[in-house]
């Protein structure tokens, strides 16, 4: 009997070609996520789940799947999995690590650009008609050659947008909960922490995790220190950016501009206040959104899954611990 396995959305074909190799798979084949009901009354009998970063696998989930040995997560990101508690249960729980990482950082960079330079405002204005000549004042962004650029987060994402940040020679600052001096060396970033960064840089861009620690990390007192010329771009995870306080400080002008590829909640509402500003640019969560990419993830969650349903220790394991004893 081959195992049973449950994937959430669909995915790549290369992907799903080779689950079928060895398992029973079924599919939620909707284009929203799977509702939470249609998930309980699949997950009974199965031994693994192919989740994305859309769905909450809580303690209710893996009750009702008491065969799970495996949670693959098709994302860097596993903030939506309760992973003591799947660890409690000798659940392994994979994630994606590395072959997102450049298309990521190419994203935030796209971001950055697209903010400084007000490509939204300026498409929006000619397809509402309002390109009547060229302007000496029109649409004046901020260079961000030469400009300094604020990382929050120094890991894999962070590091790729470091170094494309060198090639427009950007001097380049970075906070994280550890010093990276390797970094500091090899890509010339240097350390500050995190109030010194926001109060020094034109451009912060968010690549940390989203923990307890990082929730709501930039909020009103963070506005507060940053420049009135600042840009903030958020690639990471929405709630580490405190929504209010972000409204807040770029309708009172406290900062430029910002660029959002996550928000919370996600999608974001059309109500949002947030939606009614000129001095943001939104886009709903792509920044992994490659063919190449999406097809790598999407294999590598797959090779996750196997690797722990043949006993195996999986390559991008969340939580060695489950594996113990
Ligand atoms: C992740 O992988 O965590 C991203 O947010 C989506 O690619």
């Amino acid at each position: 009997m081959k195992p049973k396995v449950y994937v959430n959305r669909l995915i790549p074909e290369e992907a799903l070609k080779k689950l079928a190799q060895s398992c029973d798979y079924r599919i939620w084949e909707g284009e929203l996520a799977v509702p939470r009901d249609v998930l309980l009354k699949e997950v009974p009998g199965i031994d693994a789940l192919l989740s994305l970063l859309t769905d909450k696998i809580d303690a209710p989930i893996m009750d009702a799947a008491p065969k799970l040995r495996v949670i693959s997560n098709m994302a860097v990101g596993f903030d939506n999995i309760d992973v003591r508690e799947a660890t409690r249960r000798k659940i392994v729980v994979c994630n994606t690590p590395g072959v997102l990482t450049e298309t990521t950082a190419d994203f935030a960079f796209t971001l950055l650009l697209a903010a400084a330079r007000r490509v939204a405002e300026g498409e929006r204005n000619v397809k509402e008609g309002k390109w009547k000549t060229w302007g000496p004042m029109t649409l004046l962004g901020h260079d961000v050659h030469h400009a300094t650029l604020g990382i929050i987060g120094l890991g894999r994402i962070g590091a790729e947008v470091a170094k494309r940040a060198k090639g427009f020679d950007m001097k380049t600052l970075y906070y994280d909960s550890v010093r990276r001096p390797e970094l500091e060396e090899t890509l010339g970033v240097e350390f500050r922490d995190l109030k010194t960064l926001l109060a020094e840089s034109d451009f912060v861009t968010v690549h940390a995790p989203l923990l307890p620690e990082t929730y709501h990390l930039i909020g009103e007192e963070q506005f507060k220190i940053m420049k009135r010329t600042a840009i903030v771009v958020n690639t990471a995870r929405g709630p580490i950016v405190d929504p209010k306080a972000l409204y807040n400080a770029l309708r009172n002008h406290q900062i430029a501009y910002a660029a959002l590829d996550v928000t919370e909640p996600e999608p974001i509402p059309l109500s949002d206040p947030l939606l009614t500003l000129n001095n943001i640019l939104i886009v709903p969560h792509i920044a992994s959104a490659s063919v190449a990419t999406r097809t790598k993830m999407a294999l590598m969650a797959v090779d996750n899954l196997l690797a722990a349903l043949k006993g195996e220790r999986p390559t991008h394991i969340v939580n060695p611990e489950a594996l113990a004893g």
